[in-house]
């Protein structure tokens, strides 16, 4: 699903650069290309990265 709209981020994309250690969204998004612009999806995005990274680190026990 798309995460954020402006830039067309889906939460796939947030959830494998989590995977791959990006913890903070700004620098997610910077990854992806650009920044965030008007900002509603940060809360979201930041939920499905943290997700990522619990459910990375139950797997790894
Ligand atoms: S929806 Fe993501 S920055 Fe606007």
């Amino acid at each position: 699903m798309y995460v954020c709209l402006c830039n067309g981020y889906r939460d796939s994309e947030l959830r494998e650069l989590a995977q791959q250690g990006v913890s903070c969204v700004y620098e997610a998004y910077e990854a992806l290309g650009n920044g965030p612009c008007c900002g509603t999806c940060l809360d979201c995005a930041r939920d499905i990265m943290s997700e990522a990274r619990a459910a990375l680190s139950v797997a790894a026990e």
